[in-house]
């Protein structure tokens, strides 16, 4: 290099993301900071600051997806400017709803198909309360038409989702969670009569426990209802809580029946973005008939020049989720998703077949019958030393993030981890993930844990 040139160099001002001011200092954490600053430079920073989460590819506690073709990606892009509530300016994006909801009442077996009524939601939560309302909702219809009390609903289920405490709390109904006995993992059909009354505005049955990933037996609990009906005249209908498995079973277990073939089911909630396969923040409700969703829920909002109707919990939400789960829909088609669940249910048999090996765990769901995952807890807790919580942290070493969480009641004692196999967690994960866990067992056996943990570090 010439001296001319080196003189040159030394007078440009280096740049460099790291450089600048504001990577100079902590971030405000509290505060608006008081300039505008570059946002090349700002991207990095909260980028660099996400690397602290967990690899999301690695939670084996979520049923959410984490693999995203970039197609999908691409199509989020260009709709992330869309409102899905916009429908009078975004027509074709409530065409795509529209469709999706036919698609899934196609798939779940209404007797309307393309004419039944649902809706996209954020999530299974929302789509849960959307289904408790309606149950309120028509149960109240039916005791004011027969001049007796409205007062005291309940609803009846197995071990539920969090959602469903609330909907209780939120909405006013008492939650009637039936426990669970020593050789039980979700809600026995003979217990209904136990439970129900005439204040039971439906039975909640769960499609992929998200305790243990089993599913709720839903049409003995349909005939049960049908005996309690004959000598009662109590009509209770039923609301299955499919989050996972209302994507699952009609790919993969084609011969069970849980959905609107057996009349007693009025609504089904899924999960888009679990294994429907979407972004995160898609849900689905649907309704068995026009006639089962009442229709004072419904609200036609005069809004930017159009009437629209409406039954949500929220107004503005993003479009993006819903055209992706529409582009799901039409790449995979029935060939794609029985594929994908099919190999997802062959890992978690495999897994839970080399779990099975491991002296010191007791499987309690082996991936066989309900969702593909796996629950297991230790054979005898109080003589290995540590605890599933202990075994949990460990793994979080190699990056697996793996939940350990209480049974419900009446099984609160016995701690379980359950693993969640999806889209994306191949066969050779597993092995490693086998591998990890393996040496970690053996690590807390030669080294038990003085305090050993009880923590709950995992909520439903
Ligand atoms: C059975 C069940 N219902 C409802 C939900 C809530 O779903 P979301 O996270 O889509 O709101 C979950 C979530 O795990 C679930 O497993």
């Amino acid at each position: 290099m010439t001296l001319h040139h080196y003189e040159k160099r030394a007078e440009v001002k280096f740049e460099d993301l790291y450089t600048n001011s504001i990577s100079q200092i902590q971030l405000p954490k509290n505060e608006l900071p008081e300039k505008i600053s570059d946002p090349q430079v700002i991207r990095q920073l909260v980028c660099d600051e996400l690397f602290m989460d967990g690899n999301s590819r690695q939670n084996l506690a979520t049923f959410c997806t984490t693999y995203i073709e970039n197609e999908v990606r691409d199509l989020m892009d260009l709709s992330i400017d869309k409102n899905m509530i916009d429908k009078d300016e975004y027509p074709q994006t409530a065409e795509i709803e529209r469709r999706c909801v036919s698609i899934l009442a196609n798939l779940w077996h209404s007797p309307e198909k393309e004419d039944t009524i649902g809706c996209s939601t954020t999530g299974s939560s929302e789509a849960a309360m959307l289904g408790g309302l309606a149950l309120k909702w028509q149960w109240r219809k039916r005791r004011e038409a027969q001049g007796k009390s409205t007062n005291n609903p309940n609803f009846v289920c197995g071990p539920v989702q969090i959602c469903w405490h609330k909907f209780a709390r939120y909405f006013d109904v008492e939650i009637r969670e039936v426990p669970i006995t020593s050789d039980q993992l979700g809600i026995r059909s003979d217990q209904l009569k136990d439970y129900c009354d005439e204040n039971t505005i439906g039975v909640v049955a769960t499609l992929g426990s998200t305790f243990t990933g089993i599913y709720e037996p839903v049409q003995e609990l349909a005939k049960a209802l049908e005996v309690i009906q004959n000598e009662t005249g109590w009509d209770i209908p039923i609301h299955v809580d499919g989050a996972s498995g209302a994507f699952i079973a009609p790919f993969i277990q084609r011969n069970l029946i849980w959905d609107f073939s057996i009349p007693r089911v009025k609504s089904i909630n899924a999960s888009g973005h679990k294994y429907g396969m979407a972004p995160l923040g898609v849900g689905w409700v649907i309704w068995r008939t026009v006639a089962d969703l009442p229709k004072e829920l419904i609200f036609n909002v005069d809004y930017l020049g159009g009437q629209i109707p409406t039954f949500a919990l929220n107004f503005s939400r993003p479009a993006g989720q819903i055209i992706a789960q529409y582009y799901n829909f039409l790449r995979l088609g029935r060939e794609g998703y029985t594929a994908i669940q099919n190999d997802c249910a062959s890992t978690a048999h495999y897994l839970g077949k080399q779990l099975a090996k491991i002296d010191s765990l007791e499987l309690l769901y082996d991936g066989y019958g309900g969702i593909p995952a796996v629950c297991y807890a230790l054979k005898d807790e109080n003589t290995t030393g540590f605890s599933l919580y202990d075994l949990s942290d460990r793994l979080r070493m190699h990056g697996w993030q793996i939940a350990s969480y209480p049974l419900p009641s009446n099984r609160q004692t016995i701690i379980v981890q359950r693993i969640i196999i999806r889209h994306g967690v191949s066969r050779d994960m597993v092995f490693l993930l086998l591998r990890d866990l393996r040496k970690e067992l053996e690590h807390l056996k030669n080294n038990p844990v003085m305090n050993s943990t009880n923590k709950v570090s995992f909520h439903h």
